[in-house]
């Protein structure tokens, strides 16, 4: 049984089917990325604590709830999850947010971090790691580690579209960290892309291909 939360939200799975289709082009990719993660975003914060507070209103105290827990702070995977970063603070604006960049060994084709740089407090907080694709798990697997080994207890990992393989790869791995996808496809073709997935994320985000 894997350990993944489906968001099914009709909006989510509407702007997933136009991020897939090929005749979409960069701006709107860019724009369809941001506003998936958003929505995404709503999801992965629906366990956030809370506590009951007394608000003075104009016409009396309200008891009222604020967020208690934990800080929040947002981890993109270079390239492709940086494009879900801006809708992910438009929801929490006040998120800090750290950076990995990852590149894939062409010889053992493991996932080696070339940038690292993480909020000073991050320990403190609660951390979403994202990134637009889940293919093999590698990329996702070594960022957790590096979130993990700068103290943070409570990780999630979200994706926009997610390969069987590598949502079992994050599990195995990490069995404590919820994943959020907006699809778990068929398969990974021979090069790791997902089918039918929606191609190279990078590429068709920033127009480099
Ligand atoms: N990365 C991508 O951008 N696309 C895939 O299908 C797999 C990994």
């Amino acid at each position: 049984m894997l350990n993944v939360k489906l968001v099914e939200h009709p909006l989510v799975q509407h702007k997933i089917s136009l991020l897939r289709d090929a005749n979409t082009g960069a701006k709107e990719f860019r724009e369809l990325a941001s506003e998936a993660a958003m929505l995404m975003c709503y999801e992965a914060t629906r366990d956030l604590p809370l506590k009951t507070v007394e608000v003075e209103t104009p016409l009396g105290t309200a008891r009222s709830k604020v967020i208690s827990g934990k800080k929040i702070a947002f981890v993109p995977i270079y390239r492709a999850g940086l494009g879900m970063l801006e809708g992910a603070l438009t929801l929490v604006p006040a998120a800090k947010v750290g950076h990995i960049g990852l590149y894939r060994d062409p010889e053992t084709r493991k996932a080696v971090d070339y940038y690292c740089k993480l909020p000073f407090d991050i320990a403190d907080r609660e951390v979403i790691i994202f990134d637009i694709m889940l293919a093999t798990g590698s990329s996702a697997v070594k960022a957790i580690d590096l979130v993990s080994k700068a103290g943070v207890k409570s990780i999630k990992f979200m994706c926009i579209i997610a390969a069987p393989e590598g949502v079992s790869a994050v599990n195995n791995a990490f069995p404590d960290v919820q994943i959020y996808t907006g699809a778990i496809d068929e398969k990974l073709d021979d090069n790791s892309y997902i089918i039918p997935g929606l191609g190279d994320a990078g590429d068709r985000m920033y127009g480099t291909k």
